[in-house]
């Protein structure tokens, strides 16, 4: 009888130590189910059909990590804490063949999404061609039939070209002149005066609009949408895309202009849009911001810093890629951002933390040394 009991003892208490190791460590290395600090910087998460897939930038180590020279990593989970080692979704092309996405090149943020009608998995990224520094602006599309790859790459493309944005100002009908068709600005603070009167939307009508920093974005309804920096970044634009997911619909919209709104990403709750982006300074960390809108084509307002506590004006050392609502849970949430170690590009660190929600229903984040999943419980 005692020994039964012992086992019986012994066995709960290795269940609850296993149950204690689930936990998420914002900041440590991440190991996948190899033991190796999972590699997929800037990414997103996938829920399809009880399983998560986080995809991300494979980095290698030193400063020639920051280019593209292996392409998109793919992990997967049912718990978000253990994460299986899937392979590169997606290939960079072999140096020389002057490709899109040749090895060399610039390749962040890529996002994947299910498309239900055409049963494909689409991936979008920020492409920027390679030798061209970030010069290019523009966003990737590749496609597979399976969630862990291997995509496919479709195109790429400057966004909306020949479009009107829905909120479209006279002043971008203006002709623009040939000081601002030639002004090329990888930063903030480099524009001679403001995004509107700059009309830099009008000089890329034709060629297409700029995109760097990007997310996509599902609704309830299906409709898919692709949000990214445009304009030399100062300025945020929001596009439907088409009913594949593999171009832009053409019904887009202009927002936060002249703000420098980066590394966007919007989560959705109780019929709110949420927006979650970050200031424009390269890979060092700055502050955040929230928006909100009633509607996703706006009008958004911005709420401040969401973050609470010690650096909290530094995001906690991070910078967003990505909300993702947790499957299963109500008002689950959790913020996703990249502690960018761009010498070292290949020892990046994962800062994922639940949002948490004030009397008036507004997100704000503070800093976790250690949460699991139960916190959303
Ligand atoms: C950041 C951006 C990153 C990367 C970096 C390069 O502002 O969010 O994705 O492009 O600049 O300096």
């Amino acid at each position: 009888m005692k020994l039964i009991l012992y086992l019986l003892w012994s066995s709960l208490l290795v269940c609850s130590c296993q149950k204690e190791r689930k936990t998420i460590k914002p900041g440590n290395i991440w190991t996948d189910n190899n033991g190796i600090h999972i590699n997929a910087h800037g990414g997103g998460i996938l829920f399809y059909e009880g399983k998560y897939y986080w995809y991300g930038e494979h980095k290698i180590e030193g400063k020639a990590g920051n280019k593209a020279m292996v392409g998109v990593h793919c992990y997967s989970s049912k718990n978000l804490v253990d994460w299986k080692d899937e392979g590169v979704a997606l290939e960079v092309i072999k140096e020389g063949t002057g490709h899109d996405i040749e090895k060399g090149c610039i390749l962040e943020r890529p996002k994947v999404i299910y498309n239900p009608k055409t049963q494909k998995f689409v991936m979008w990224f920020h492409l920027e061609l390679k030798e061209q520094g970030y010069r290019a602006a523009r966003s990737g599309i590749a496609v597979s039939d399976k969630a862990t790859g291997p995509f496919a790459f479709v195109k790429s493309l400057r966004p909306n070209a020949g479009q009107w944005p829905r909120n479209v100002k006279d002043i971008h009908k203006q002709p623009v002149g040939d000081d601002v068709q030639e002004h090329y600005c990888g930063g903030k603070g480099c524009l001679p005066s403001h995004p509107d009167t700059l009309n830099l939307l009008g000089r890329d009508f034709d060629k297409g609009q700029m995109a760097r920093d990007q997310n996509l974005f599902v609704d309830d309804d299906g409709k898919a949408y692709h949000i990214y920096s445009s304009e030399e970044n100062s300025t945020l634009h929001i596009s439907q895309l088409a009913d594949d997911f593999l171009s832009e619909s053409g019904n887009y919209a202009r927002f936060f202009a002249g703000r420098y709104m980066e590394a966007p990403a919007i989560f959705k709750k109780d019929e709110k849009y949420f927006l979650i982006a970050s200031d424009c300074t390269g890979w060092a960390p700055n502050e955040a911001r929230l928006a909100w809108a009633p509607s996703i084509f706006g009008p958004w307002e911005e709420l401040g810093n969401p973050c609470r506590g010690e650096e909290a004006e530094l995001t906690f050392r991070s910078q967003s890629t990505f909300v993702l609502p947790v499957q299963g849970k109500k008002n689950a949430f959790i913020f996703l951002g990249d502690r960018w170690t761009s010498e070292n590009a290949i020892d990046g660190r994962y800062i994922w933390l639940p949002f948490q929600f004030d009397e008036n229903g507004i997100p704000y984040l503070e800093w976790m040394d250690e949460w699991s999943l139960d916190y959303f419980d």
